[in-house]
């Protein structure tokens, strides 16, 4: 038996070890592994090599992916599908794992639909916004290298008395501003889930700076596009000089966290037990509820991710 491991989108931290276990993970039950490189545009050029212990030797901590990824548009393409499909069959692969988040599922969906591939999902994204999982591979890396971040962030604002606009990454979700604001106990948090109200916030803070705040870190999900708005607001209506840190890609890569190396681990294995056991399945591995479970493909692109309501909750108070 054949299996090939790609991925797709936007990196993360996690993915280097997943695809490690994948290795091992084969050729301790007698599977050929393959990569895929260059997400799905190695597919359409037929970049498929067959994997060795030696490609993932000394992989373990290192960010991105070794196998590279890609955002492809000539995926949408039948012509080009049919090319990879063929670039496939080629060596023998009916059996993909990939590590992408909810738009790259789509496409390969489509893309098993047409050639009938089994593929399982494995969600990688520091966006943490693919229905049915409280987790993806990545985000707590990326979490991580936030609060360093934010951490350092507040020292030199401290000693300034200086408000801080930090804009984190998310795409249209606010997972990681929301979770980062939490953490580092930032007093505003904009993120797109939360309207948010200029007036309380302005009165709550003019209080805490008046009985002797020191700084203002305020955390915006770059979702939400008023990092500049935020900026001009303290600025217009406080006495505070402020300034504005956009983390940027700095929150993709990095040393993978203990928590995003397990789980790596974790999802491989079941992903590749889900394949082996059954020949065509099309589905997610969601972490949901601390519990892993197989969610059809269809589900998953179909739905929309909602961040859970008691951390929604937890952070209303930063927002008004
Ligand atoms: O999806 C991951 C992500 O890092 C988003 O948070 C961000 O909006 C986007 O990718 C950036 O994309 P690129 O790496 O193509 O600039």
């Amino acid at each position: 038996m054949s299996v090939a491991i790609m991925c797709s989108g936007g990196d993360s931290s996690g993915m280097n070890p997943a695809i490690k276990s994948f290795v091992d993970n084969c050729y301790e039950k007698n599977i050929t592994p393959y990569f895929i490189y260059d997400g799905f545009e190695g597919l359409i050029d037929g970049n498929i090599k067959k994997a060795s212990h030696e490609d993932v030797a000394g992989i373990m901590h290192l960010g991105g992916t070794i196998i590279r990824t890609s955002r492809s548009k000539r995926f949408y393409e039948y012509e080009c599908r049919q090319i990879a499909y063929k670039n496939l069959q080629k060596f023998g692969i009916d059996k993909v794992i990939l590590l992408a988040g909810d738009g790259s599922f789509k496409g390969f969906n489509q893309f098993s639909e047409e050639f009938d591939i089994s593929f399982v999902g494995i969600p990688a994204t520091i966006d943490n916004d693919i229905y049915g999982t409280d987790y993806c591979l990545g985000v707590d890396t990326s979490l991580n290298i936030i609060k360093h971040a934010l951490d350092e962030i507040r020292d030199t604002s401290a000693s300034f008395k200086r408000a801080f606009v930090v804009e984190t990454m998310g795409r249209d979700c606010g997972y990681l501003a929301l979770i980062s604001s939490i953490i580092s106990g930032a007093e505003v948090c904009i993120i797109p889930e939360i309207k948010y109200n200029l007036n309380t916030l302005e009165e709550k803070l003019k209080k805490e700076l008046d009985e002797g705040r020191a700084y203002i870190l305020a955390v915006v999900a770059e979702g939400t596009k008023q990092t500049q708005h935020i900026k001009e607001w303290f600025e217009k209506n406080f006495d505070i000089e402020t300034r504005v840190m956009i983390l940027g890609h700095i929150q993709r890569g990095g040393n993978p966290t203990v928590f995003d190396r397990l789980m790596a681990s974790e999802f491989v294995t079941l992903g590749l037990d889900k394949l082996i056991a059954n020949e065509k399945t099309k589905s997610v591995i969601a972490y949901k509820g601390s519990e892993f479970i197989f969610i059809n493909i269809d589900t998953v692109t179909q739905n929309r991710y909602t961040i859970n309501s008691k951390l929604l909750k937890m952070v209303k108070k930063l927002t008004r």
